[in-house]
C-alpha cells in the first residue's frame, strides 16, 4: 500500500500493513484499579480484570489487538498516550475523575491524532455538577456513559468503525 507524507508514515507505523490487527489503546484512569470494591452501587461489581479480559476477548473477535493501560497518575496517562502517537490507530479513554480537570490529558490527546472515545462508567449527568464538565469533550470522537462495564465493549466497536472510516477516508 502507497502511503505519503507524516500520515500516511504514521499509519504505516500504526499497524495498517496487510494483515497487521489495528491496535487500540485503551486507557483507565485514576482509582478504576479498584472497580468492583469500590463504590459498587455506581461502579457497579465488575472487576477492571474482568473488564480487560472481555476486552481482549471482543479484539479477537473483530480483529483488533488492544493495549490495556491503567494509572492513577496524570503524568503516566500522558506519556501512554503520547507513546501511542504513530502506533495505535484509536484511544479508548475514561480518565475517571481527570476528566473533570486536566489539560494536560486533553493536550496529549489532541496531540496524539488518534480517533477517540470516552468512555464512563456512570451517567455523570445524573451526577454532582462538578461531574458534568469533560475537558475532552469537545475533542473526541464521540462519549459512551451510563452503561457500566458494558461501555468499553461499546467503545472497542466505535472505535473500530473510526479505524475503518480512516482507512475509507484515505482511499486504501
Ligand atoms: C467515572 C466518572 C468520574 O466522575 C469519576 O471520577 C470516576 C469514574 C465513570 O466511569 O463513571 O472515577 O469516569
Amino acid at each position: 500500500m502507497a502511503t505519503t507524507g507524516k500520515a500516511g508514515a504514521q499509519k504505516a507505523a500504526a499497524g495498517s500493513a496487510p494483515g497487521a490487527p489495528a491496535t487500540v489503546l485503551v486507557i483507565h484512569g485514576p482509582n478504576l484499579n479498584l472497580l468492583g470494591q469500590r463504590e459498587p452501587e455506581i461502579y457497579g461489581h465488575t472487576r477492571l480484570g474482568d473488564i480487560d479480559r472481555s476486552l481482549k476477548q471482543l479484539a479477537r473477535e473483530l480483529g483488533l489487538k488492544v493495549e490495556i493501560f491503567q494509572s492513577n497518575s496524570e503524568g503516566a496517562i500522558v506519556d501512554r498516550i503520547q507513546q501511542a502517537r504513530g502506533r495505535a490507530r484509536a484511544l479508548v479513554i475514561n480518565p475517571a475523575a481527570y476528566t473533570h480537570t486536566s489539560v494536560a490529558i486533553r493536550d496529549a490527546i489532541a496531540g496524539c491524532e488518534l480517533p477517540t472515545v470516552e468512555v464512563h462508567l456512570s451517567n455523570v449527568y445524573q451526577r454532582e455538577p462538578f461531574r458534568h464538565h469533560s475537558t475532552i469533550a469537545d475533542i473526541v470522537a464521540g462519549r459512551i456513559m451510563g452503561f457500566g462495564a458494558e461501555g468499553y465493549l461499546l467503545a472497542l466497536r466505535a472505535a473500530k468503525r473510526l479505524i475503518e472510516a480512516e482507512h475509507t477516508a484515505a482511499g486504501a
